[in-house]
This record gives structure tokens, C-alpha cells and sequence, in this order.
């Protein structure tokens, strides 16, 4: 299907989810995971309208460092990385509301390089507000953005000479290896020789500190966690009872990831009618992994990187070390 277009003033809104393909799309992988054990869902059931404002709260909540760790880079770096790059197209995955990314916007947009700004997010509703928003506050900048799966439709974003890719939040911590390699590879396809892709990456730290940032005091976490029941209650036509589960966050040492899981209070039944009526048991205690949130190192980003034919040029972490930009180059 070609995307469906629409122009607002300097905003340019492509669609490339056909929403049959990406229903298909989404069917089968909550298939694949509600057959598997232990049961996973696909974190991407997480970003409606209500879990992406859950999310914008989650960013604010004192637990939660990595937003304002990599914030505090952005604010000292992004001169830097205007100068190193001469970005003319800045492109986002997964870009949610892009409020920290007006820091790389404003520095580009000084140094006088910047044409276009591309979003590419799945999550509509943020997508067009943060696209309006950006556009209103930098006149003369071409806003293109793309309701898109950062998974699969890297092949149709708009790179045109001199690209800045920018991966951040580290988002890429919630895909597992196998996802992280065949989504680099995809970026380093996307990209022309000489363009550029930034990666924000949560370190691994105290595991005190980061079972609280995904388990916050105030229980946004909770919230965030158990609305994904709610969406696919809603997109799929299931009917788990989201009351019926407690949130946990849990460390994994081994691979150095947190998982958050919705542990059944008591035995459930959930029966998915758009997936052919499939009947998932979950006893009392049984849990359904919802998020993998992966921790990295310096070595392991960059190993990761040169894996995927990327060369890192540059790398930054906040004062405190708790996360790490990384500037990589397709040679
Ligand atoms: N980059 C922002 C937002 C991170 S939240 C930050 O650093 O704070 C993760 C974002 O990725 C959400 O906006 C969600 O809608 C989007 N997302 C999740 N899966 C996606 C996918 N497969 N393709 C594109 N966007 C995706
Ligand atoms: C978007 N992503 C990087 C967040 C994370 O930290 O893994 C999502 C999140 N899950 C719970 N809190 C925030």
C-alpha cells in the first residue's frame, strides 16, 4: 500500500503502517509470545495515546535517571556533535515527544546545516504533536515525519545527504540480541557512507538503583506496565483483567537486563479473540514478561556497533556515568 500523505503547513506526516499489515504484524508476534514459556507480550502494546503520556511521566519521576542523564550530555555535547556531523537531515527513531532532541535540533539549527527533521515513531497521536510542536519552533526547518516500525521500514526514511540517524533513550536496551543485531544491520543499510547515527544507551549500574526506576514509589510504572492489558484488551480483543496482575521489575545478571513482568494475583483465563480465540492459563504467580530493558557497557556498545560495519568517532556519559551517547560513523 503507498503511504498516505498528509502536509500541515511545514509538516509532512507519512504513513507507512498499513494498519492490516501492522495488525498482521502484531498478531503474530503476541502469538509467538503468549505460546511461549515463560509468556511474553511485544513491548510495542505499551504506546497508545494513554501508556505514551504514562511514559512522558515515567521520564519526570526522580527514580527514573536515564531521560535526564542523557538530557545533561545533550545540553554539553550537541555543539560538538553539530560540528563533528554537519547534519543536514536529522532523523529520530522512536521519537516520542522529541523534547530532548530540541537540544540537537537547536545546535544544528546554529550551525546553520539543518533542512529536515524526520520523526519516525509508531505512536501516531505523539508523533503529530511533537512534528506541529517542532515545526512551529523552528521556521524554515522541512518537519517529514513518519508513522513507522523503526523494525522494519528503515529501507523508506527520508535520508537525504549528510544524515544524522539519532537512536535515543535507550530504547534499543528493549529489543534482545538477535533484534539488536538484524535493527543495526538495518541502520547501516539506511545510512550513506559518511552519515552518521547517535545511540543513547543505559550502563549498567547498582542494581538498587535500577530496580527503583522501574518500580517508582508513586506506581507510574504499575500504570504504564498494566496498560499494555488494556491496549491489547482493546486492539485484539482479549480479555485480560488488568486488576488481576501485580507489576515486578526484576534483574537479570546474566544478561544484563531488567524485565518487568504482570505476575497473576490468581489463576486467570484469558481468551484473545482476534487471535483465533487463543486460550492462555496463567496460575496464581505466573507471570507474562512484558519488557526487557538491557544495561550495557562501553566495550559492549561499541562491539555491537563495529559488528553491525558502524565505526564509533565519539562517546560521552553525564557526570554521574549513568548513561553513554555514542557517535558512529558508516565509513
Ligand atoms: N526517544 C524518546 C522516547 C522513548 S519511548 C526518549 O528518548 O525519551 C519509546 C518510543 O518508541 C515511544 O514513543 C514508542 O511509541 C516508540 N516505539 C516503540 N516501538 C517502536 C517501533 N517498533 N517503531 C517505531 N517506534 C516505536
Ligand atoms: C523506552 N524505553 C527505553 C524505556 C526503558 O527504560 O526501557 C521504557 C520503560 N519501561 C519502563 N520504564 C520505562
Amino acid at each position: 500500500m503507498p503511504p498516505t500523505t498528509d502536509t500541515t503547513g511545514t509538516v509532512r506526516v507519512r504513513v507507512h503502517l498499513d494498519p492490516a499489515d501492522w495488525s498482521r504484524h502484531l498478531a503474530e508476534e503476541t502469538r509467538r509470545g503468549l505460546t511461549d514459556d515463560p509468556p511474553w507480550t511485544p513491548p510495542v502494546w505499551f504506546y497508545d495515546e494513554v501508556g505514551s503520556h504514562l511514559f512522558d511521566r515515567i521520564t519526570r519521576l526522580d527514580e527514573y535517571y536515564p531521560t535526564e542523564a542523557e538530557r545533561s550530555i545533550l545540553a554539553a555535547r550537541s555543539d560538538e556533535i553539530a560540528h563533528l556531523t554537519g547534519a543536514r537531515t536529522l532523523v529520530e527513531l522512536g521519537s516520542g515527544t522529541s523534547d530532548k532532541t530540541r537540544l540537537l535540533l537547536d545546535a544544528l539549527w546554529a550551525a546553520g546545516t539543518l533542512r529536515t527533521f524526520s520523526p519516525v515513531d509508531v505512536s501516531e497521536e505523539v508523533l503529530r504533536t511533537a512534528a506541529t510542536a517542532i515545526a512551529e519552533g523552528y521556521p524554515g526547518i522541512a518537519v517529514d515525519a513518519v508513522v513507522g516500525d523503526f523494525g522494519r521500514h528503515l529501507d523508506r526514511i527520508p535520508t537525504g545527504g549528510r544524515t544524522l540517524l539519532a537512536f535515543l533513550g535507550s530504547t534499543i536496551g528493549n529489543l534482545d540480541p538477535d533484534q539488536r543485531r538484524a535493527f543495526l544491520a538495518s541502520v547501516t543499510d539506511a545510512l550513506a557512507p559518511g552519515d552518521w547515527f547517535l545511540l543513547g544507551t543505559d550502563l549498567v549500574k547498582d542494581e538498587a538503583r535500577l530496580l527503583a526506576a522501574y518500580d517508582d514509589a508513586a506506581g507510574v510504572t504499575a500504570a504504564f506496565n498494566r496498560n499494555a492489558l488494556v491496549v491489547m484488551n482493546r486492539e485484539l480483543g482479549a480479555d485480560f483483567d488488568p486488576d488481576a496482575y501485580s507489576h515486578r521489575s526484576h534483574w537479570d545478571p546474566v544478561e544484563h537486563r531488567i524485565e518487568m513482568h504482570l505476575v497473576a494475583d490468581r489463576d486467570q483465563r484469558v481468551t484473545v479473540r482476534g487471535l483465533d480465540d487463543l486460550v492462555v492459563d496463567l496460575g496464581a504467580g505466573e507471570q507474562l514478561r512484558t519488557e526487557i530493558s538491557t544495561k550495557f557497557t562501553a566495550e559492549g556498545v561499541e562491539h555491537e556497533l563495529l559488528a553491525a560495519g558502524l565505526e564509533p568517532v565519539s562517546a560521552w556519559t553525564d557526570p554521574a556515568g549513568d548513561v553513554r551517547l555514542t557517535l558512529a560513523r558508516r565509513p
